[in-house]
């Protein structure tokens, strides 16, 4: 029998069954490297996400960018980084670890480089651009008022929803197109190194 663990950590209880836990990431697709995750969860998820990322200082001066904390100093501790991410940053790669190295996956570890969250309110955008000095960067679409907004890559079209979690190749170009809905997109990045 699977080993059950209550969590009262985060407020809410967490029912975990073994190593599965109930923000579980459940892989839809995959193209070019690139793995697109559903969070199963991520309706109970948002409205706590958007929040722990509002209380977040931010700066509204880097690129075409309507808030972000990229430019924050990264020792400030991010109250949105909590276990709920963490474990969904633990289900996804462990996914990708499987799908990329099989019987070999558990030689391998998934290490965070660092993290960030983009909103973009009406007119903003982030030009093409790359993720350095990591193996794979990721988007976790926390609201995206529709579907035209989502991120562009050269020759690659991902359909991707609100509530998904997009894993790709960091050298990948990609960018976020200017947003012409009054409603605000939101997204939480991070880049990770495979070891
Ligand atoms: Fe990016």
């Amino acid at each position: 029998m699977p080993k059950i663990k209550i969590d009262t950590s985060v407020g809410s209880i967490i029912w975990k069954i073994g190593k599965q836990n109930i923000w579980g990431c459940k892989l839809v697709s995959k193209k070019k490297h690139s793995y697109l995750f559903k969070i199963t969860k991520h309706k109970q998820l948002k409205n706590k996400l958007l929040k722990n990322i509002k209380d977040t200082p931010f700066t509204k001066t880097y690129q075409n960018v309507s808030q972000t904390d990229w430019e924050i100093d990264s020792f400030l501790k991010r109250k949105y980084w909590d276990k709920n991410i963490i474990d969904i940053f633990e289900s996804c790669t462990d996914i990708l670890k499987k799908e990329m190295y099989g019987t070999l996956s558990k030689k391998f570890k998934a290490i965070v480089d660092n993290y960030w969250f983009h909103i973009y309110k009406k007119n903003s955008d982030y030009q093409w651009h790359t993720h350095g000095r990591s193996n794979f960067s990721a988007i976790y679409y926390i609201s995206l008022p529709e579907k035209k907004y989502k991120t562009k890559f050269l020759n690659m079209d991902i359909p991707v929803k609100e509530g998904d979690l997009l894993i790709f190749p960091s050298f990948l170009a990609h960018c976020s197109p200017i947003n012409k809905s009054n409603k605000e997109k939101v997204v939480l990045s991070f880049n990770f190194s495979i070891i």
